[in-house]
């Protein structure tokens, strides 16, 4: 694997590789194996949005793995003040052994591929969220011991974690359901890609509808970063599609509930549903960590 640039990108084999050696990499990890694969390698982060986790467990992940992350965030490098990713890219890629970058236009992270010669991984744009859906279905497999045959269900925005985990549970062979108010569906790509799955995907306006038999149950923010100016417009918008007790009803009575952080309760999941699954969301956020590390290893690794 070159990059991880966003979840269409990746084969079905890929995604199962990257969730075993994930499994793998965890268990040596709680057992005090050592696993210094990428001893030497250093991996600049390029933050141009704001991040707890996936800073962290990029950070503390590159460590275990022997290697160094630099953390950078855009508004320290020239390319805060206009330089262009295509000369970023290519200083860059004389330095490091790869790079992470969140930023806003998936443009940009294709650019830095394109342009440089080392492995890029996307850390989240308005698009996608690759590492977020492999840590989500890392934890769903590990709580449910498969992916193949189980319903996926997304309530809420039409935004880089809907598009993601559409790709994904598809890809993983588990079929997808999801409800988002008119004007706020996925991306016309992830809707194409979807297509050719018949009726494993479906869309719905309503969220009881989505919901039925599901066996995991994902909700994100109603505004994103870079969307906090539209707060109010999507608060009424999106009334209606939380994710409360009385939805969960229709879920499978073991269905579990997933969400990437941060979460707002009292808008897109109350907090009683939210506590009610909080070992399961909180070990999708440890999860991060685990599925990182693989992408880091099969992407800068010297045996990919
Ligand atoms: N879920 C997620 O990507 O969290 P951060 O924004 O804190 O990195
Ligand atoms: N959809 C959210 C995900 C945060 C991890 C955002 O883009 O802000």
């Amino acid at each position: 694997m070159k990059h991880l640039l966003k979840m269409l990108d990746l084969t079905s084999a890929e995604v199962i590789d990257i969730l075993n050696l994930a499994d793998q990499l965890k268990y040596e990890q709680k057992h005090g194996i050592p696993h210094k694969i990428l001893e030497g390698k250093s991996l600049g982060l390029i933050f141009e949005k704001a991040s707890t986790r996936t800073r962290v467990s990029f950070e503390v992940g590159m460590y275990q793995l022997g290697g160094q992350p630099i953390f950078l965030t855009s508004k320290d490098m020239q390319i805060g003040r206009g330089e262009p990713v295509q000369d970023t890219a290519r200083v860059l890629s004389r330095y490091l052994d790869g790079i992470m970058i969140r930023t806003f236009e998936q443009k940009e992270v294709e650019d830095l591929a394109n342009y440089g010669s080392i492995p890029i991984i996307n850390g989240l744009t308005d698009f996608c969220h690759p590492c977020q859906i492999l840590a989500d279905l890392m934890t769903i497999r590990e709580f449910k011991g498969k992916l193949d045959g189980l319903k996926m269900c997304f309530i809420g925005d039409g935004n880089n974690m809907m598009n993601s985990l559409i790709v994904g549970a598809l890809k993983t062979g588990m079929s997808i359901a999801v409800a988002c108010p008119e004007g706020y569906e996925p991306h016309p790509d992830v809707l194409a890609f979807a297509k050719e799955y018949g009726d494993k995907f479906s869309m719905f306006r309503t969220p009881r509808e989505a919901v039925v038999d599901a066996d995991v149950v994902i909700t994100d923010v109603w505004a994103s970063m870079g969307q906090e100016g539209e707060a109010e417009k999507r608060k009424k918008a999106f009334d209606g599609y939380q994710v409360n007790a009385e939805l969960m009803a229709l879920a499978k009575p073991d269905a579990m509930v997933q969400h990437c952080l941060p979460a707002h309760r009292g808008e897109e999941i109350t907090e009683d549903v939210f506590e009610a699954h909080a070992d399961e969301i909180f070990e999708e956020a440890e999860n991060r960590l685990h599925a990182q590390k693989a992408v880091m290893v099969r992407c800068l690794g010297d045996d990919k």
